[in-house]
């Protein structure tokens, strides 16, 4: 394996800004498919095609024909969340570095790094290809709600026929610890918006007896959740459903220390959430009410003395088995109403959404994993749950194939957050990893 030129193939793909929410980004997007479909070519795939948009096509690919062997359906996406707060990186989001045998950037993990590994594992295996037929489905939209790829899977469900899905754009629990995961919590994300007067106002003029929208947005969204972190919209812990006692018992065995997370993950002087629940399960099996941002009013340099007339806030609810989005959806926007104070209209949008995921790892396919992972890195997978979302799951697993959900990052590697990394070490034991999963789905003959 020539690790130099794998790193500068790699670089190369981390250096577009493929950030699917900004249209700004649209051709970047656009120039992320175009790398991974020319990567797939490379690999021998035929029949690439770009699926339900311009700008971010899903990338369809098949690979090579190996009659009778198994059909494995690869997923991952080449989208990135924004990278602000720019200030904070140590090095330029998409300006891929190395530091202490890791690269920092944007997307290293998520899942730029991931989809590179599973697509050169297919090469790792040189000129004996690896006896598996591939499809691929490689989307733009993940980090946006993956509307493109869920209406190309409504007008053509048959793209998601296999013996298995492989999904990498999750972590190992702690270093050494491979994982595979058997939940994702789904997603309810929202805005807020709550108007109180017909325009803003003269603060001095008006204030004492005129309304004031952050006022009223503030009022609100702290009804929404008690101190306890008790969420308050009525019905919606109804569906959820609490692990049993045998995940429960296998979740306290897991490498996880609370007061570690607390103060070298988070950072915090305390953590939150129901007390009465192990972080774990609040992280995994509870839904969540976060306030990503709030607008309106004045924020600008100096000083304004002005009543704002409207604010609004962009939320999210984390959701878990067995709630379903169309239901919370509801739930929210009569808790919204009835948690608006009086003197203001208050009105919900839902920007986009999924459903929780689960995953019964009953199929054989997750034995070739364990054993894959423990061939290579000595430990087999351990069963865990993850707080995040991938919103397509649920779709890919629709035509009955497994979904296979594992990955090759950290918990430190700063999702979402500024220097984001993937540690080398993971990429290269990942492509021996997949390398080995291939050729045990090839010789495996009743997937
Ligand atoms: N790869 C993550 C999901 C993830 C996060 C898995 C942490 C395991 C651990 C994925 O790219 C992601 O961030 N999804 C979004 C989906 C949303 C924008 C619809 C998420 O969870 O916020
Ligand atoms: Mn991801
Ligand atoms: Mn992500």
């Amino acid at each position: 394996m020539d690790r130099e030129r794998l790193l500068s193939q790699l670089s190369e793909f981390l250096r577009i800004p493929s950030v699917s929410t900004l249209r700004a980004h649209d051709g970047d997007c656009r120039r992320a498919a175009e790398w991974v479909a020319a990567e797939l070519r490379r690999l021998g795939c035929g029949g690439i095609e770009f699926l339900g948009s311009d700008t971010h096509p899903v990338v369809w690919g098949v690979g090579p024909e190996v009659p009778g062997a198994p059909v494995l359906l690869v997923y991952g996406h080449y989208d990135v969340q924004p990278p602000d707060p720019l200030p904070q990186w140590t090095s330029p989001p998409f300006e891929p570095t190395v530091r202490d045998g890791r690269v920092f950037a944007r997307g290293a993990c998520d899942d730029k790094g991931q989809v590179f590994c599973l697509l050169q594992a297919i090469e790792a295996a040189g000129a004996a290809r690896p006896p598996v037929n591939f499809r691929f489905l490689i989307e733009g939209q993940e980090e946006s709600g993956s509307k493109v790829l869920f209406d190309v899977l409504r007008a053509e469900p048959h793209r998601t026929r296999a013996d298995a899905v492989l999904v990498a754009d999750m972590a190992y629990v702690a270093p050494g610890w491979p994982a595979v995961y058997t939940a994702l919590r789904g997603l309810c994300y929202a805005e807020i918006t709550v108007r109180t007067a017909g325009t803003d106002l003269h603060s001095g003029e008006y204030g004492g007896a005129a309304p004031n929208a952050h006022e009223a947005l503030l009022r609100l969204l702290g009804r929404l959740k008690d101190e306890n972190g008790r969420i308050n919209v009525p019905g919606l812990y109804g569906a959820v459903r609490r692990p049993g006692t045998a995940e429960l018992l296998a979740w306290k065995k897991l490498p996880f220390d609370e007061r570690e997370f607390r103060r070298k993950r988070v950072g915090a002087k305390a953590l939150t959430g129901l007390k009465r629940y192990s972080v774990l399960e609040r992280l995994w099996a509870l839904p969540t009410f976060e306030i990503h941002g709030i607008m309106g009013g004045f924020t600008g340099d100096g000083a304004k003395t002005v009543i704002p007339a409207e604010a609004s806030a962009k939320v999210s609810l984390r959701l878990v088995p067995d709630q379903k989005l169309k239901v919370v959806q509801r739930q929210l926007a009569a808790a919204v109403k009835r948690a608006a104070p009086k003197y203001a209209t208050a009105s919900v949008r839902f920007l986009h959404g999924a459903d929780p995921a689960q995953i019964d790892l009953d199929h054989p396919v997750f034995g070739l994993l364990d054993r894959a992972f423990r061939d290579v890195v000595g430990r087999g997978t351990v069963p865990v749950r993850s707080g995040g979302s991938i919103p397509v799951v649920p779709a890919l697993g629709r035509s009955g194939a497994p979904v296979v959900l594992t990955g090759i990052g950290l918990p430190d590697d700063r999702l979402h957050a500024p220097d984001e990394k993937l540690d080398l070490k993971q990429l290269w034991d990942g492509i021996a990893v997949f390398k080995r999963f291939y050729e045990l789905l090839g010789k495996w003959k009743d997937v």
